[in-house]
């Protein structure tokens, strides 16, 4: 199979100022919300849960992921066919988008109902092209009945995190190398579950900078000015602490771990996580099964979805040109020296030039002194096709 898809490389410079500004530099939504992203077509070997990830054409003839009446995209489970015997026994969804997006973005997930209920594990979520080389940051995810958002991020190599990071979220693991990654714990109770479609949902939003993976999250009441608007540009220097931080720091490297990022939305059923015994005692009974005499309902499992969102913090005008940037598995500059203050800057890299380096080296050192203001330089765009 032949993908094509578009790296978005963006770098910046900083200079002193207040304010951290990003562009609207893609926009997943209404009618067009399924244009660019690729379905799985497969049943699910990645995470070993009961399910298939079906291709487009059974998507749209199961009616699994469509845009409703009130104009938000609908991801959902087949809650009626019922296929007991060989796995996989049930068909549901996982879309990843055919952009990849850069360091210096910003990834904006707005929606109004997540899946929920025994054995159903939803996730929005991002990862390299190359698996696990090019890191995983995992936004919104959760499984069976549990109560709050879990957010991570898995790198490939050594990464760590500590207590003193500055986050509104409870820490859990901390070695982001192991099969778990580095967990951080939502304190908000209305971001999963439940709890989150009485809230009518809620938003989150993820920085991915040089200087770390900052993930901030509102409930539907609490989501901020500049997002409700619609703005084509916004600044997020009054959003505050975020739920998790994952700055890069001298234990661990970010930019060796991640290559620019493809937004994947998916739910699978039981599999490694959900369906774990233990874990599926936690909040279920029973052992976890998708199909015959008492399965769960699956009339929870969906995903509402207002938009996905991205904005840069470069002022991108794509072109194409030949290029395997997307696919190393590394980002491509050099910033280690980041404190781990958990408060986010604004800067953009990718290109993988040493002056680009050494130019983000200087700003990541600086931004923290003097506060941002933006002046972008594209550095290009490539659209690499294997
Ligand atoms: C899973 O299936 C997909 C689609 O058939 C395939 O491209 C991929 O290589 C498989 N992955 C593993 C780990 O087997
Ligand atoms: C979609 O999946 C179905 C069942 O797996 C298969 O029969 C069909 O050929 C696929 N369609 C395309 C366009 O790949
Ligand atoms: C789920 O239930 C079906 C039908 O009872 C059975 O064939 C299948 O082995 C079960 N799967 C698991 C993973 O327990
Ligand atoms: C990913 O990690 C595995 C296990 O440590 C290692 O064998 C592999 O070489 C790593 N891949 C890359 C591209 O670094
Ligand atoms: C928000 O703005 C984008 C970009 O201008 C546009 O494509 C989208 O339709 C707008 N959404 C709404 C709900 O107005
Ligand atoms: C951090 O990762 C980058 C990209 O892989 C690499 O060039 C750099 O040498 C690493 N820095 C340290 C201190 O290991
Ligand atoms: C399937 O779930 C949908 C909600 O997603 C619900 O409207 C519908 O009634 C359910 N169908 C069955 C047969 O349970």
């Amino acid at each position: 199979m032949l993908f094509r898809r578009s790296v978005v490389l963006a770098t910046s410079l900083t200079l002193a100022g207040s304010s951290m500004g990003f562009n609207l530099l893609r926009d997943y939504s209404g009618q067009n919300f399924f244009d660019g992203w690729d379905y799985f077509g497969s049943w699910d070997n990645l995470t070993l849960s009961q399910v298939w990830w079906v291709n487009e054409t059974r998507a749209t003839a199961e009616h699994l992921a469509y845009v409703n009446d009130a104009g938000r995209a609908i991801i959902r489970v087949d809650n009626t066919t019922d296929l007991p015997g060989n796995m996989p026994n049930r068909d549901t969804i996982r879309i990843t988008t055919k952009d990849l997006y850069d360091y210096g973005s910003l990834f904006v997930f707005d929606a109004t109902h997540l899946p929920y209920g025994c054995s159903v594990w939803p996730a929005f979520w991002t990862k390299g092209v190359q698996w696990p080389e090019g890191g995983e940051i995992d936004i919104v995810e959760g499984v069976n009945l549990q109560k709050t958002n879990q957010m991570a991020i898995h790198t490939n190599g050594s990464c760590s995190t500590s207590d003193s990071i500055v986050q509104t979220g409870s820490i859990g693991f901390t070695d982001c190398s192991t099969g778990n990654g580095c967990t951080v714990h939502e304190k908000n109770s209305a971001s999963f579950g439940e709890a989150f479609a009485q809230a009518g949902g809620g938003v989150w939003a993820t920085q991915f900078d040089v200087s770390g993976i900052f993930i901030w999250y509102w409930s539907r009441a609490d989501v901020p000015a500049e997002l409700t608007n619609n703005a084509s540009s916004i600044d997020i220097s009054s959003w505050g602490t975020p739920s998790a931080a994952f700055p890069a720091s001298a234990q661990c490297n970010l930019t060796q771990y991640f290559a620019p990022q493809q937004i994947v939305l998916d739910i699978a059923l039981c599999g490694d996580w959900a369906g774990v015994q233990s874990i599926y005692s936690s909040t279920c009974s029973g052992t976890c099964n998708v199909t015959g005499p008492g399965s769960p309902a699956y009339d929870n499992a969906w995903f509402e979805i207002n938009y996905v969102r991205v904005y840069t913090s470069g002022t991108v005008a794509p072109t194409s040109t030949a290029s395997s940037a997307g696919s190393t598995g590394t980002g491509g500059t050099t910033v280690t020296s980041t404190a781990g203050s958990g408060s986010p800057t604004t800067s953009g890299s990718g290109s993988g030039q040493s002056d680009t380096n050494a130019a983000m080296a200087l700003e990541a050192a600086s931004v923290r002194a003097v506060g941002a203001v933006l002046l972008s330089v594209v550095a290009g765009v490539a659209l690499a096709a294997w």
